[in-house]
């Protein structure tokens, strides 16, 4: 049985994860690197630091450029998250929730992000989450599903009663390591590995959530 649901952030619940990727791109510009909307689908979802490794690839970059080259990228987001309201939240985020909720279904923040304590809070949906689990949470990124185990034990749960909600490949294979039922938002190229797959959470409820869950079993 389901007893709890780890959501990931960016691009689950608020469409951050352009915001991720415009500031990849301005600094990808900058640096004369070339990068485009259709590189960055191989970032979603990725650490920081695997993000900026995928874009100089074998550029010969020092350490401390890299470093310089993270904390701007990460300056331009914080900037552009400052403006976040709760109309950020996508459609349907806002009324599952709820309906968790009443359900008596446990939730938890399972992001990579180190600034996703402020996305929640900015969203306006700190007090419907039970759990965050972020960017300083674990020491291995996703597709290692330490995130998402970690995320299940603040909610005081065992990994096979929770469900995954990831637009990533990368968290689709974490949840699937971590022996967790996944929902997969977004096109299958992408995230296609998951148990189900859907365009977004737009009109989606919980029963039937669960009811498609439950057929796979049966
Ligand atoms: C999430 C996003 C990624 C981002 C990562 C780290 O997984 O989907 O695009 O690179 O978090 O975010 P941070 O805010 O810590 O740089
Ligand atoms: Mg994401």
């Amino acid at each position: 049985e389901i007893r709890g649901v780890i959501f990931d952030l960016d691009g689950v619940l608020t469409d951050t994860a352009e915001y991720h990727y415009r500031a990849w791109q301005r600094l990808a510009d900058e640096e004369g690197i070339p990068f485009n909307r259709e590189d960055n689908e191989a970032l979603r979802g990725v650490s920081r630091r695997e993000s900026l490794m995928l874009i100089v690839k074998n550029r010969p970059y020092t350490e401390s450029q890299l470093q310089e080259m993270m904390e701007r990228k990460n300056n331009y987001y914080v900037e552009s998250i400052q403006n976040i309201t709760p109309k950020d939240l996508l459609p349907g985020a806002i009324a599952l929730l709820e309906e968790l909720r009443q359900a008596g279904i446990k939730i938890a923040i399972g992001s990579a992000s180190k600034n996703a304590h402020t996305v929640v809070e900015k969203l306006g949906i700190a007090d419907q989450v039970d759990a965050i689990a972020d960017g300083y949470s674990v020491q291995k990124p996703k597709p290692a599903p330490d995130l998402f185990l970690f995320a299940a034990h603040e909610l005081g749960l065992p990994a096979n009663q929770c469900i995954v909600v990831e637009d990533a490949a990368a968290g689709i294979e974490a949840g699937l390591a971590a022996g967790m039922w996944t929902v997969g938002l977004g096109p299958v190229e992408r995230v296609g590995a998951a148990h189900v797959v859907l365009p977004s959470l737009a009109g989606i409820t919980w029963a039937e959530l669960k009811a498609k869950l439950n057929n796979l079993v049966t």
